[in-house]
């Protein structure tokens, strides 16, 4: 890659601060990850919605529609899963900049990938939460048919299958969701909001 020279940071006029004050609240990243079929986005989704609904600005980047528009062309090596993780990540900072409370369902599967996008933003402003269902879970649901095609290999590097799902170590939050409904899901993401301030109590 070609080393750019000569670009000066411009400091912006309204700042984060500012977009806090004139929203109500505070913004950050809600960052799910867990293995395909997990319920990621399902359950992003139905966060969002809940805050939406109380007022609060919002917004979900989510892996599958990602990777057709601003991350096309990356694959499922390491190598384009840490492209396609990092740029999510600068793209999610962004949104916390615009005072936005972003939500992002991606597989990332590697420590290290979630650790990178931990130290873009402020402390408090990454929040991990473990979408934990196994695999056998997963698999048995197989909502997109991926499971089956990766075990007869005929998808290479699948997650859980033939490429390691390294699970957080400490995430802020776990989310059992082949044990709780939906709505249980969610509602323990909107405790946890509650509890550490990110909104206000209902
Ligand atoms: S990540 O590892 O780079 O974070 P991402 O969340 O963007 O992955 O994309 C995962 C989605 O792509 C899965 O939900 C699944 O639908 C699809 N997919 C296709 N091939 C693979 C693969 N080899 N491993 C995991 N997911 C895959």
């Amino acid at each position: 890659m070609e080393v750019v020279k000569n670009i000066v940071w411009h400091n912006a006029t309204i700042n984060k601060e500012d977009r806090h004050r004139m929203n109500g609240h505070k913004s950050a990243i809600l960052w799910y990850t867990g293995l395909s079929g997990a319920g990621k986005s399902t359950l992003a989704n139905k966060v969002e919605e809940k805050l939406f609904e109380r007022g609060y600005h919002t917004y979900v980047l989510d892996g599958d529609n990602i990777r057709m528009g601003l991350n096309k062309g990356l694959g499922f090596t390491a190598e384009d899963r840490k492209e396609n993780i990092r740029r999510i990540g600068e793209v999610a900072k962004l949104f916390v900049d615009a005072g936005v409370l972003v939500s992002t369902a991606f597989v990332s599967p590697y420590i290290e990938d979630r650790e990178m996008v931990r130290a873009l933003v402020k402390e408090g402003e990454f929040v991990e939460v473990y979408v934990a269902a196994s695999l056998e879970v997963c698999e048995s649901r197989d909502t997109k048919g991926l499971y089956k095609k990766a075990r007869a290999g005929e998808i290479k590097n699948f997650t859980g299958i033939s490429d390691p799902y390294e699970a957080p170590v400490n995430p802020e939050l776990t989310v059992d969701t082949g044990s709780q409904t939906l709505d249980e899901s969610a509602q323990t993401v909107i405790n946890y909001l509650e509890e550490k301030g990110y909104i206000e109590k209902a």
